[in-house]
């Protein structure tokens, strides 16, 4: 029986399809599993997880990139940055980067049992002040999913991180349908839409949204 009280992630997509492209995806993956019922146990915050629909599209994308430098801004339980790591080479570097220091122990034990770990730099700190001390590193693949209120600031910094062909994801480019709504103009949405537009409008760039859970905004450089 459906559980009625199960909300559905975006308010535009009819429940039914959203449930649908959850089953038909091939992420069977066990460490993957693990680590979604560790974050639905263990954080205060679990619907924040990558989960397996959105984590299928990331691994697809690093299994035909290749990318060999990734940034992630916003590492959480350390889903997507698992992710990333089962899906690229040996030498493959990641960094990513999380506001909370007291997510450490449970990122170090997981991405050690895992076997990820030698793969993966973790960096604590506020997203923006963090990257722009790493200088000269440029990325073939970025993936923010930090505060939405500063993703406009983010872009610049990122675009230039980016290499030539190199892919920029940015997650909850729908902000739940509240994008589209006029009537609604808080902070995090006007942020949202301006990061869109600015993405959109940027001739270094080609992109698509793709209203995969809350929408991912992919740009290429050029
Ligand atoms: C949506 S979660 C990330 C989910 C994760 N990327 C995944 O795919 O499962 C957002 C994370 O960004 C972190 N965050 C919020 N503000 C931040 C900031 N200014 N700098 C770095 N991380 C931040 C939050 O603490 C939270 O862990």
């Amino acid at each position: 029986m459906e559980d009625k009280k199960e909300k559905q992630i975006h308010p535009f997509i009819d429940k039914r399809v959203e449930d649908y492209c959850g089953k038909h995806h091939s992420n069977r993956n066990e460490i993957l599993q693990e680590l979604d019922r560790q974050t639905h146990l263990k954080f205060v915050k679990p619907h924040m997880v990558s989960s397996a629909w959105q984590g299928e599209f990331l691994m697809l994308i690093c299994k035909i990139l290749k990318p060999k430098h990734i940034l992630e801004i916003g590492t959480f339980s350390g889903y997507a940055t698992t992710c990333f790591a089962l899906a690229t080479d040996d030498n493959c570097k990641i960094d990513t980067v999380e506001a909370l220091k007291e997510y450490e122990p449970f990122l170090i034990k997981n991405f050690t049992d895992n076997g990820v770990i030698d793969k993966i730099q973790m960096h604590f700190g506020q997203g923006l002040e963090v990257i722009q001390g790493f200088e000269d590193n440029t990325y073939d693949l970025i993936f923010l999913d930090a505060e939405k209120i500063h993703y406009p600031d983010y872009y610049p910094t990122l675009v230039k991180k980016l290499t030539k062909g190199g892919l920029l994801i940015a997650d909850n480019i729908l902000w739940y349908g509240k994008v589209v709504l006029d009537s609604v103009n808080d902070k995090d949405t006007l942020a949202i839409r301006k990061f869109n537009d600015l993405i959109t409008h940027d001739e270094r760039m080609e992109s698509l949204i793709i209203p995969i859970r809350d929408g991912l905004i992919v740009g290429r450089r050029k």
